[in-house]
């Protein structure tokens, strides 16, 4: 049986691509590349956790130039796919109507997957000035010991993008909404630029998710996941991943996903499938909570400004509406006075509501990012671009990660810890 596992498998049958197509996004969200197994039935995905797979000679893929995806040859070796991955990446792929999707151990390693596959010596990345930490700081500083150019940008600002476009440019990278301001990217606005003039254009869309944006119907190209947050939604498995078209997914999974080896455990992929099967359930009592949540938090005496996309006062409001179904699961907020006072006895005090890294479980997570600490750890923005960035977090900003609590409870439990 071939890596796709779109065939009849004796007397069972497995969806196709077009029955996949015709299914509505909840229903992919469950059944989406789902192999029922050939040997037993089972309809829920199998763990396979073989490294390797028996084989005739001659089959398979020993050389991993070609371009033909190599998730389409026989399972071989778990470092090129396996079995279960294969699973989450039609899922994957179908959530994001895009022909192929990629899975990687970690969202980073998705990220370094797109620059290490799309990028060589001498080309430009336009990047936003404003992303996921781990990616600015590749982008800013460890692409250019490889020969790159990379120019950071205000995405929100069409014509920055238009204006940082060179002759070499060969992808644009960004993130809508952005981590950690929650500033928004106008997709279309970006595609438009970047088609002209045949660059790609990348999107992690993590705080998204697919419920919220289809990047692909927006013409993107590479959409990228930390399957880590919501799309898993349980905060137990780290997981990565990229959609796009098939020759795409082909060449990261030739070039980056077997030379740089980040593949994603088939137990994580397990886990990751199970997360996904709720993920519209989830991601909509989600968004329906950080309403509620932002619109408290809007009103309290202890706050200086709320960022959520589904306020009123976001700055990108209309935007907001045209590219997201639903606005999401993350909050940001600024709060008046000592805000390292408060972060502190927000971590003391709080009781439903965790103050920790990361993002997207099913638990409310909560934490300070200073702005002064991420300029000079990561940013580093001077002049116009600060003040846009500061527009968004003043001194710091509270990101709020909205889980699966009542959201009176999650409110209440702010009310308290914030009476200071
Ligand atoms: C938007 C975004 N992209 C990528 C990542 C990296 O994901 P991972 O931790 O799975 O490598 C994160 C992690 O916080 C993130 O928030």
């Amino acid at each position: 049986m071939g890596g796709s596992g779109v065939t009849e498998t004796g007397k069972f049958t497995t969806p196709s691509l077009e029955d996949i197509r015709n299914w509505r996004p909840e229903t992919r969200a469950v059944d989406a590349g789902l192999m029922i197994d050939p040997a037993t039935g089972a309809i829920a995905p199998n763990l396979s956790t073989s490294v390797n797979n028996a084989l005739l000679p001659g089959e398979g893929a020993f050389s991993a130039d070609g371009v033909e995806d190599l998730a389409d040859l026989p399972y071989l070796y778990a470092r090129w796919t396996n079995p279960t991955v294969r699973q989450l990446e039609m899922r994957v792929a179908a959530l994001e109507n895009a022909e192929a999707a990629l899975c990687s151990a970690t969202g980073m390693a998705a990220i370094a997957g797109v620059f290490f596959t799309f990028l060589k010596a001498g080309d430009h990345l336009v990047v936003s000035d404003v992303c996921y930490a781990g990616a600015t700081e590749l982008a800013q500083r460890i692409l250019p010991d490889y020969g790159l150019e990379v120019t950071p940008v205000n995405m929100s600002r069409l014509d920055e993008v238009e204006a940082a476009i060179r002759p070499n440019t060969r992808l644009i990278h960004c993130e809508s909404p952005c981590n950690p301001i929650l500033r928004l990217t106008d997709l279309k606005g970006v595609v438009a630029l970047a088609r002209l003039r045949g660059i790609k254009v990348s999107v992690d869309s993590t705080f998204a998710t697919p419920v919220a944006t289809r990047p692909v119907d927006l013409g993107v190209d590479l959409v990228i996941h930390s399957l880590t947050k919501f799309m898993n939604g349980h905060g137990d498995a780290l997981g990565g991943a990229v959609a796009g078209s098939k020759a795409d997914i082909a060449r990261i999974r030739a070039r980056a996903g077997v030379y740089l080896g980040a593949t994603l455990s088939a137990q994580n992929a397990w886990l990751i499938l199970r997360g996904i099967d709720t993920l519209y359930a989830r991601m909509r009592m989600i968004s329906d909570s950080a309403a509620k949540v932002s619109a408290f938090l809007e009103y309290h005496p202890a706050m200086e400004r709320v960022i959520y996309p589904g306020l009123d006062s976001h700055p990108q409001k209309a935007l907001a509406d045209s590219q997201m179904d639903i606005p999401g699961g993350m909050i940001g907020f600024r709060v008046k006075g000592d805000r390292k006072a408060v972060a502190m006895a927000l971590a003391k005090r709080l009781k439903v509501v965790h103050y920790a890294f990361s993002l997207g479980h099913q638990r409310s997570i909560v934490v300070l990012l200073d702005t002064e600490e991420m300029m000079a750890s990561t940013f580093r923005l001077e002049g116009a671009a600060l003040d846009d960035y500061r527009r968004f977090a003043g001194d710091g900003i509270f990101r709020l990660s909205i889980g699966l609590e009542s959201p009176d409870d999650l409110i209440a439990d702010f009310d308290q810890a914030l009476c200071i």
